[in-house]
């Protein structure tokens, strides 16, 4: 096994290398490093004393050290460090929080070049120097040394917080106060711990190709999708948080209700089939992703090698999908097969448009619930709630008119405590509330909301959260002289709930750190690889044309795609006319985030 590697940097009087040392295995190498020349350190007895310990115990010894410039240090063969430490950074006598900041994204620029790919920066600071929300007290943005933005520009998120404690390094003795033998106070240091971010990449629309009947047809992901299509998060192989909670509301269901499971097809709605969906969810289609399918001719089995640079060596089968009929040259409809320059097609905006074919098929079983489970596809304003793509699971209910209020009744008092349940370990503790969980009638006395409330950290007040909705007024959707409830549940906003997951982006996250964080099947606390990442807000204007009208939900969607979903948030703020020219500004507040 290739042995471990430590980096101390900045080592004041070796004190922390000589306890170090000591807790080591026989897999580690450490090595333990100083600004100062040796003849430097002849003056204080306590490192000549440690400095004579390490080298009886073989550890590596380096003077002359300079933590921003690693790779003058170690040769290429000799990079690779697992842990790098620098304890109580500091650029000496009375510099200030700009030459300290400047120390620090200097050494966190050097270490991006000597790190492992999984190592991890260790950097000790007194209270309140790195402005993060876990120093207690907070010390004022501009007024810290903002580690979490020093360490941004090395690739490095902050993974961890915890108290420096000395305990923990017996021996260790501070050294270095404005560069004197001086030791400093170390109550209240936090020791932050960063790992490499995944690099931003701009990422490009991946090309989708499906297949219909015998024709194949491509389209390219939708720009504020990218990421977003044919990730499989439910499917079987998968750990995914989302699944997780899927399999535990079905399960939970199924002790009160037979069940039967469906499958649900590739997202791909044709535009003809948009006419089922309920009269009352229209408004989704609005807000659906539309895209055109080409007819594509290029030869499929070249795809599969992966050969194409901009084709996913992915293909999408998709034999239920029946597409609008293009009328003929006599004005007769056509089969699809080589009739198609073109299609349109939406993402499937919910699980709801399939209800029709779900309630008509013969075997339909009034009394078992039927469950749909997939990804939707909505466009939205950008909120950090609020998200384009989720995970929906649909449990329709048929039953007969005169037993409809006790069966209705039944489903949402056991709905209720099963979401109360998994909500409980999690929300009910921080909250503080006795309920959680809330169906809220709509003005139409049949239709219920499902509501959340849970407690805002930031604004320590409570909100609530819409999760889901539970249908009973669909007259249209009556069958066989059923009636019909359906329940959607956005998985994604549960999931979230559940795990304290504040951010819904990381949900999607290509990074392997964040599925690791997860057991199969199992609830357990969620702790972010990524905490406290800086945060810009920045205010614009500009001026909008009135007479061609201003889409607000356009802007959102456009800015999520221009940014590659790096905005969190966008506020509109106000609106003027100028009186003169009567032209309008639109002015729009802005928050975006890194991960
Ligand atoms: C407050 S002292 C802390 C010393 C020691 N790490 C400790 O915990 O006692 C700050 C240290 O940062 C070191 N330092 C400042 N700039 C440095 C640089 N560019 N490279 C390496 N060390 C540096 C100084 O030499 C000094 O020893």
């Amino acid at each position: 096994m290739a042995p471990r590697r430590l980096l101390l940097v900045g080592e004041g009087n070796f004190s922390f290398a000589a306890a170090l040392s000591e807790t080591l295995d026989q897999n580690t190498r450490l090595t333990a490093t100083c600004l100062q020349r040796p003849a430097e350190l002849t003056r204080d007895p306590v490192a000549r004393k440690n400095l004579r310990y390490l080298r009886e115990r073989g550890i590596d010894v380096r003077f002359g050290v300079d933590c921003t410039q690693l790779t003058d240090v170690f040769e290429l063969h000799d990079r690779e460090f697992n842990q790098i430490y620098f304890n109580f950074p500091h650029c000496g006598r009375k510099a200030g929080v700009a030459k300290n900041r400047e120390l620090l994204a200097k050494f966190f620029q050097s270490c991006a070049d000597v790190l492992a790919e999984e190592g991890e920066v260790h950097v000790a600071l007194c209270r309140g120097q790195g402005g993060t929300p876990a120093d207690k007290p907070q010390r004022e943005w501009h007024n810290s040394w903002q580690v979490v933005a020093m360490a941004a520009l090395g690739g490095l998120i902050l993974s961890d917080v915890y108290p420096f404690s000395c305990k923990a390094v017996p021996g260790y003795k501070c050294t270095g106060y404005r560069s004197q033998d001086k030791c400093f106070h170390v109550e209240g240091a936090l020791n932050h711990v960063f790992t490499r971010s995944l690099p931003f990449e701009v990422s490009q629309p991946r090309i989708f190709r499906i297949k219909v009947g015998n024709q194949w047809f491509s389209f390219p992901e939708p720009e504020a999708l990218v990421g977003k299509l044919n990730r499989g998060f439910l499917e079987a192989p998968s750990c995914h948080p989302i699944k997780t909670i899927n399999e535990k509301l079905i399960a939970e269901l199924g002790k009160a209700f037979p069940l039967k499971r469906l499958k649900c097809s590739f997202p791909l709605l044709p535009q003809e089939d948009a006419s089922v969906l309920p009269f009352w969810n229209c408004d989704f289609l609005s807000a659906a992703f539309w895209i055109s399918l080409h007819e594509d001719n290029s030869n499929s089995e070249s795809l599969t090698g992966g050969t194409s640079q901009d084709v996913e060596d992915f293909l999408v089968s998709f034999s239920e999908l029946s597409l609008p009929k293009n009328p003929g040259r006599d004005g007769k409809e056509e089969a699809c097969e080589g009739t198609y320059g073109q299609a349109k097609v939406c993402l499937r905006p919910s699980l709801l448009v399939h209800v029709q074919d779900v309630i008509e098929v013969p075997d339909f079983l009034s009394g078992s619930l039927h469950i749909l489970s997939g990804p939707v596809f909505q466009k939205c304003h950008i909120l950090p709630f609020t998200m384009p793509a989720f995970h929906e699971t649909l449990f329709i209910l048929g039953f007969n008119q005169n037993l409809k209020d006790g069966c209705l009744q039944s489903l949402l008092d056991h709905l209720k405590g099963i979401l109360d349940s998994l909500l409980t370990q999690t929300l009910l503790e921080s909250s503080k509330l006795s309920s959680l969980v809330e169906f809220v009638l709509q003005s139409n006395g049949k239709d219920y909301m499902i509501h959340v409330k849970t407690h805002n950290f930031r604004s320590d007040c409570t909100e609530d959260l819409i999760i889901g909705s539970v249908t009973t007024s669909a007259t249209s959707v009556i069958h066989k002289d059923q009636c019909f409830v359906f329940v959607s549940m956005n998985l994604d906003l549960l999931a979230m709930l559940v795990w304290c997951i504040s951010d819904w982006r990381m949900l999607w996250t290509f990074d392997n750190r964040f599925l690791k964080n997860f057991v199969p099947g199992k609830i357990e606390p969620f702790k972010s690889h990524s905490l406290y990442p800086p945060c810009y807000v920045h205010d614009i204007s500009f001026w909008i044309d009135e007479k061609k009208g201003f889409d607000e939900l356009e802007f959102h969607t456009v800015a999520r795609a221009v940014s590659q979903d790096t905005v969190i948030s966008i506020q509109f703020l106000s609106r003027f006319q100028h009186p003169k020219t009567q032209q309008v500004i639109w002015e729009q507040s802005r928050t975006s985030l890194g991960t």
